[in-house]
């Protein structure tokens, strides 16, 4: 049976056109939703043209509300009844109470080898810290914050002079080969950690 996906985005959804594309042919899953908790996120309008129904459950009128935010999203993604749901640049912090709804269904990309470097900014952390490699990490997402079980990683060098826009951009390519190749097993019920150099 042929798995439906939604995916969640904030921003540009590059991670999210890299799934929407592989989803083809013999692959075990299909996208059903990109979902922005923005009306302005960039990604909306590259999954329109690619077909793919789009959403946006914006955070800011549930300011301070985030149980009232995730009851929102809650009830609107499952209106489109994926059976996974993948993060993908999403912004927002999701509680136990939403995760506990989807756990074992959703997994997240970071722009980290976890567990280093949880949370934000993690290229100027690694930088700092004078990591030699740095990289991605996909998991399951748990009501802790990057910090489920790891489905895949790939490794990237840190290279002299490398900024954290550099070293971004240059682990952005990685998360591109990553996230597909994760989700590809994921939907196909195997949970065997993908390790990319
Ligand atoms: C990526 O670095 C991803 O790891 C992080 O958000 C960034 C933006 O991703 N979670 P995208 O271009 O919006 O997919």
């Amino acid at each position: 049976m042929t798995k439906r996906v939604a995916i969640l985005i904030s921003g540009g959804g590059s991670n999210m056109v890299s799934l929407v594309r592989s989803m083809t042919g013999d692959h075990p899953a299909r996208p059903c939703l990109v979902l922005a908790n923005s009306a302005d996120a960039g990604g909306l309008a590259r999954a329109a043209e690619m077909g793919v129904p789009t959403e946006v459950v914006d955070h800011r009128p549930h300011k301070g509300d985030r149980a009232s935010f995730e009851d929102a999203l809650h009830d609107v993604i499952a209106s489109h009844a994926p059976d996974i749901i993948c993060l993908a640049g999403f912004m927002r912090v999701l509680t136990e109470g939403f995760v506990s709804r989807w756990q074992g269904r959703m997994i997240n990309i970071h722009p980290s080898l976890l567990p280093k470097y949880r949370g934000l900014h993690t290229h100027a952390r690694a930088l700092e810290a004078g990591e030699t490699e740095a990289g991605c990490t996909v998991h399951e997402v748990t009501a802790a914050l990057d910090d489920g079980p790891i489905l895949g990683q790939a490794r990237v060098p840190v290279r002299e002079g490398d900024t954290p826009e550099t070293l971004a951009a240059r682990v952005l390519e990685s998360e591109h080969r990553l996230y597909p190749a994760v989700l590809r097993r994921f939907a196909a019920g195997d949970r065997t950690p993908i390790w990319l150099e």
